[in-house]
């Protein structure tokens, strides 16, 4: 089994380029089904969820290629079967996309439920209420959802959560639905908007992205398209809160900052400089940390409130900050798993319910730490590298799944990372 030697302390120093974003590739790939033609998917992170989206495409009969580093071209024309059984989707979430991509369509699909990073109960009954609302029957047999409707039309559809799976996979399949189709309490995320670029390239009406009502004209054809997706906001993130908790100096390439103000909201608070900048070819952030950091409190919130899955990685920098820090986590009930890891290191932390109330230490001592899944093992390899000693981090096939060559591009900024089996 692979895993992580960490020896901690090192300051992370120079600049670190940011690939594209999971969320939007993991909405956009499914996306190219919706296509008569073939599309080509750039800009995408070289990361597990994408090469396992990749293969089941492939597993359903369409046609799929790596061109190059990033970028995959998708030929849907020649998928032969609705039908998305577990042993392709196995352990992963994102493949309800194909719920909403295969019902807009072909008017049916079945698809296994999804696995994915255990960080709740993560239910899909929004999903479900979009499609009936376009018209379909959907029903739940033998562990896969069926849905079915030959002809969808458009409709109004509240959702009581502003659930980025549901919008999205609503939005998969109303592009394709007789007359128009509001979402009313739609997501705000990042990789919406991207999506909606997409489907608009291929010749969708998708309008008010980014805003809490989508209004969807249907189309009756799509056509396809290259498309390059938006950098990765948590991977960003990430290297943000690493360079801030290792006293560093690091500039963080290729992001777009109003996706991160949040997060650069929450580090100035703790006491670390957030410079934002254009070197005429990408924006760029800088992160400097040279005193001590303080204690925040933060609360997870849809976008453009603070994203929960970088409320992990912000637990493990706000263990050595000076201070009392409450974190309320909103959007998921179990998203505090790498809070025992980060005690094992010597942190003082206390879950209260949705709370996570963290006692600032000086300092963490590296040990054997278990990721329970994709952040909290961010969490664990920010924790590791602020850290005196040696850690080793075991479970990082969940690490692999949302971030391309972490390791590579943490030794680059000076970190002592290595992969070892
Ligand atoms: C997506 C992201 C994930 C991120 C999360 C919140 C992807 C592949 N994953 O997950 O990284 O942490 O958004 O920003 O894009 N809910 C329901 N019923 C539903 C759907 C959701 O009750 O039908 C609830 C969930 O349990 C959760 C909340 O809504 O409490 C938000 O979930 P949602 O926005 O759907 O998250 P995901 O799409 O699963």
């Amino acid at each position: 089994m692979e895993h992580y030697i960490v020896n901690g302390g090192k300051r992370l120093e120079g600049s670190v380029t940011i690939s594209g974003a999971k969320n939007a590739a993991l909405a956009i790939i499914p996306a190219a089904i919706l296509a008569g033609e073939s599309c080509r998917i750039d800009n995408l992170p070289q990361i597990e969820d994408v090469r396992l989206f990749a293969n089941i495409l492939s597993g359903i009969g369409a046609k799929t290629e790596f061109v190059e580093s990033g970028s995959l071209l998708i030929d849907p024309s020649t998928i032969n079967t609705y039908d998305v059984t577990a042993d392709m989707v196995s352990s992963f979430r994102a493949s309800y996309y194909l719920l909403g991509a295969l019902l807009g369509r072909y008017g049916r699909a079945k698809v296994a439920l999804p696995g994915g990073c255990t960080i709740g109960a993560r239910p899909i009954d929004l999903h479900i209420k979009g499609f009936r609302a376009l018209g379909a029957k959907v029903c739940i047999e033998k562990g896969a959802v069926c849905v079915e409707g030959e002809r969808l039309t458009g409709a109004e559809i509240y959702l009581d959560i502003a659930s980025v799976g549901a919008t999205i996979n609503i939005m998969l399949a109303a592009v394709r639905a007789e007359g128009r189709t509001v979402i009313v309490n739609a997501a705000k995320e990042p990789y919406i908007v991207d999506l909606a670029n997409f489907l608009n390239m291929m010749g969708a009406s998708v309008k008010g992205a980014g805003t809490d009502t989508i209004k969807i004209s249907g189309k009756k054809k799509l056509h396809g398209r290259n498309y390059s997706i938006i950098p990765d906001m948590m991977e960003a993130g990430t290297f943000m809160i690493a360079a801030a908790a290792t006293g560093g100096d690091v500039v963080i390439n290729n992001v777009i900052p109003t996706h991160l103000e949040a997060i650069s909201a929450k580090l100035m608070e703790a006491g670390a400089s957030v410079e934002e900048g254009d070197d005429g070819r990408d924006f760029y952030i800088r992160v400097k940390a040279d005193k001590p950091l303080r204690s925040v409190n933060i609360k997870t919130l849809p976008y453009p409130g603070f994203p929960t899955d970088l409320q992990q990685p912000m637990t493990a920098l706000l263990a050595t900050a000076r201070g009392t820090s409450i974190i309320t986590e909103t959007l998921f009930e179990d998203r505090f798993k790498h809070v025992s890891e980060l005690c094992r290191m010597g942190a003082d932390i206390r879950v209260r319910g949705q709370s996570a109330v963290i006692d600032g230490r000086q300092g963490l001592d590296g040990t054997r730490l278990y990721a329970s899944d994709l952040r909290a093992g961010a969490a664990l390899v920010v924790a590791a590298l602020a850290a005196s000693g040696k850690s080793d981090i075991y479970n990082i096939h969940y690490i692999d799944r949302g971030y391309e060559r972490f390791e590579e591009k943490l030794r680059a900024l000076g970190a002592d990372i290595e992969r070892v089996e």
